[in-house]
């Protein structure tokens, strides 16, 4: 399967399934740098096969981070632990993704995790206990947090500029792919969504103010991103709220940002406040498929993602057409060889790579 790039081959994947990003909150990650932790729980999913592995949310500046266990790329630092990842994921012979984000009125929380261990210690962190001021397009109190301050136009150009600086060291580093974070109610989904942007300029209102962020991110960041390189974004398809942002603003927005250069899109939902959409089996694989159906006749990588736990269920979505690629996040985190395993199940032959055999070979 090949991402298209806007030169050369496009980027090759040995198979179509894509690790999903995920926030790991691993306690070694400190100042935003991968740590030995990152690169063993990457690297044992390219031993177990997955064609497209892609590094959890990766805040572009300090205060763009969720919590304070996120990763970061806004220094070299960061770059240079990132780049023992890409080549380990390399030799593995799976493709290198990043995950690049701003957490937006999100921010300054505590690593979700924790509130397993410690009820007291979810939600905003305090500012005296090393919380921070989170900025979004206008005050709200939809999260649940402290609320956001509105963002000035001053600080909307922080962003672009970190994302294109954040994507220039995943250059650096050795990534073949980005993924844009526009999903899950962060920033750039707080600025398309109008439960969240409330503003009255030219960056809220219609529809082409509140999606200008998430094209000048796009645009930004393709200008420096290798044009031998696959650019992609993450979409929440819809917030399942009738006011809310929709599949059909998606579908607009998925031309605009192909019409940029994006070549891959991934199909989640929701983000935005409490939770009112289904839940079970593929829930939101929908999303997807009108997306893809979208791009009918044109090239497009389109993923589905939610619930999909069986290499029979992910099969049956590329063989119906409603995506082009499977994107596993909670499987994989339970089974790190899912795809690998998934090439048993189906009887195909997945292309072994001799140095991780010992784990891809169905019996000995
Ligand atoms: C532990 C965990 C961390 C996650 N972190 C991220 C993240 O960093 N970025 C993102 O876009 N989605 C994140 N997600 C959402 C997943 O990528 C995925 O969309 C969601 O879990 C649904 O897929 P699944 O049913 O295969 O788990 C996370 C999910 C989990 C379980």
């Amino acid at each position: 399967m090949t991402i298209r790039t806007l030169e050369g081959d496009g980027l090759t994947l040995r198979n179509r399934s894509v690790l999903a990003p995920m926030c790991t909150y691993s306690v070694t990650a400190k100042d935003g740098v991968p740590s030995d932790w990152h690169l063993v729980h990457l690297g044992a999913r390219a031993n177990g096969g997955f064609g497209l592995i892609i590094a959890e949310a990766t805040g572009v500046s300090p205060e763009a981070r969720i919590s304070d266990q996120d990763l970061g790329l806004w220094n070299d630092e960061q770059r240079d632990a990132f780049k023992r990842i890409t080549n380990y994921l390399h030799s593995y012979g799976a493709a290198a993704g990043i995950q690049l984000a701003h957490a937006g009125g999100k921010a300054s929380t505590y690593p979700h995790l924790l509130e397993y261990v410690d009820s007291d210690r979810k939600g905003s962190i305090p500012e005296e206990q090393g919380g921070w001021e989170t900025v979004g397009p206008s005050e709200t109190d939809i999260h649940r947090l402290r609320s956001p301050r509105e963002m000035t136009a001053e600080d909307i150009q922080k962003v672009i500029k970190d994302f294109t600086d954040a994507a220039r060291r995943a250059d650096e580093a050795g990534f073949d792919f980005i993924q844009i974070h526009a999903a899950h109610g962060y920033l750039i989904h707080q600025f398309l969504s109008p439960l969240t942007n409330k503003r009255e300029d030219e960056w809220g209102g219609s529809f082409e103010n509140r999606t200008r962020l998430a094209l000048e991110v796009v645009k930004a960041v393709r200008e420096v991103w290798p044009q031998n390189k696959a650019l992609g974004i993450r979409f929440s398809g819809t917030d399942w709220v009738e006011e809310g942002w929709t599949i059909e603003e998606t579908i607009q927005l998925s031309h605009l940002v192909a019409d940029l250069g994006v070549t891959a899109i991934d199909l989640s939902s929701a983000g935005i406040g409490q939770y009112f959409g289904p839940m079970g089996p593929g829930y939101q694989t929908q999303l997807a498929a009108q997306v893809k159906k979208s791009f009918e006749g044109q090239d497009m990588f389109v993923t589905a993602v939610g619930f999909i736990t069986t290499a029979e269920q992910a099969e049956t979505l590329l063989m119906t057409d409603q995506a082009d690629g499977i994107s596993i996040a909670r499987a994989a985190l339970n089974d790190p060889h899912w795809a690998a395993n998934a090439a048993k199940t189906l009887g195909v032959t997945a292309k072994e790579d001799p140095r991780a055999a010992q784990y891809w070979r169905g019996s000995w």
